[in-house]
């Protein structure tokens, strides 16, 4: 007998009732969020967040993103300080995850810290997440759904293809419009710090909070151990080819993934993030055609070189995470 392959459904009402239906019984949903898709369970469950770490092959130290309905829903949970109300303000519902101390009352899983005493909480803003958290009336913990150590999924099919029947049901949303994982920014600590890089920058949030250390690669890199480092991964993001980073030429058995108007000839396949050299456009499609690259039967995958400005940052943070090496 062949494994079954995950259902997957449109948003319409009677698919959002199902999947409600099942994350309370404990089960799994993969959902779409504007960053990228999530998998789902209610965070309040040890089995139900246990559940994630065994579909995604997930090493138990990295913690989990738990997503809300709206802000007083995580100001339950977690130690919600002046600095979080006014970063949630200006950027919630939206792509950014905020790192708090968990409240020693909180009802969410100690799975979802991962033995850590604070607690990652974001509000997206994408309308099926919203719907599916307010029907279910549960907190989701969701961390990308995709095996562990693999590229984000951007569409329902790249879902299927990862995690196969380990996740029993997708909520098809489409494509995530940002299409990079959120910004995560520890408030948990004095000095605001992001972790990992996304569509908020420090630019964004210094106005509001003052200073805010970039310190990349704590998040999820091995060079970064510690406390604020849990996920120490020795590589993440992987495509299955080697990714040869900054390539200003390209070889006749690679793949290309291009950016602006000035591309190298002589690829055996490319594939363009953005002719015009928007660094937002090359975002959405960054996960997608990495995926669509992959699959091709070349030696490599060849990347142009991306700016930094803007979500340029986010975008190269990843790359060095899916070219470092693997472990
Ligand atoms: O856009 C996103 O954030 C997506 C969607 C589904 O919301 N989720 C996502 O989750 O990317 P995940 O699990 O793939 O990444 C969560 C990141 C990891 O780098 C993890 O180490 C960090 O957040 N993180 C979670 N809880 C933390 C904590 N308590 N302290 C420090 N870092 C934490
Ligand atoms: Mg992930």
């Amino acid at each position: 007998m062949t494994p079954r392959s995950p259902e997957i459904l449109p948003p319409d009402d009677a698919a959002l009732a199902r999947a409600a239906a099942l994350l309370r019984a404990g089960g799994l949903v993969a959902f779409p969020t504007e960053t990228v898709y999530g998998l789902g369970a209610d965070a309040t469950s040890d089995a139900a967040v246990a559940g994630i770490f065994a579909a995604k092959d997930r090493p138990q130290f990295n913690p989990l993103i738990v997503h809300f309905t709206d802000a007083e829903a995580a100001a339950r949970e977690v130690v919600f300080d002046a600095r979080a109300q006014q970063v949630a303000r200006a950027f919630w519902p939206g792509p950014l995850t905020l790192v708090l101390p968990r409240r020693k009352d909180s009802r969410i899983s100690l799975l979802c810290s991962a033995g850590l005493d604070s607690q990652a909480v974001r509000v997206p803003a994408h309308p099926l997440a919203h719907r599916l958290l307010a029907e279910s009336g549960l907190p989701l913990a969701a961390p990308s759904a995709n095996a562990s150590g693999k590229i984000s999924p951007t569409e329902a099919a790249h879902v299927a293809a990862s995690l196969g029947p380990r996740v029993p049901l997708i909520l098809d949303g489409g494509r995530c419009a940002v299409g990079l994982e959120s910004t995560v920014l520890d408030l948990s600590s004095p000095q605001a710090a992001i972790l990992r890089p996304g569509a908020v920058t420090a630019q964004d949030l210094t106005p509001i909070i003052g200073e805010v250390v970039e310190a990349p690669g704590n998040a999820e890199s091995p060079e970064n151990g510690g406390l604020k480092g849990p996920g120490m991964l020795s590589s993440h993001y992987a495509p299955g080819h080697p990714v040869r980073l900054n390539a200003t030429d390209v070889a006749a058995d690679e793949a290309l993934l291009a950016f602006g108007p000035q591309v190298p000839a002589g690829a055996a396949d490319s594939l363009n993030l953005s002719p015009a050299g928007d660094v937002t456009e090359a975002a959405a499609h960054l996960f997608a055609y990495l995926h669509r690259l992959d699959a091709l039967a070349v030696q490599a995958i060849a990347v142009m070189p991306i700016p930094e400005t803007g979500l340029g940052a986010a975008i190269n943070d990843r790359l060095r995470r899916a070219a470092a090496p693997r472990g």
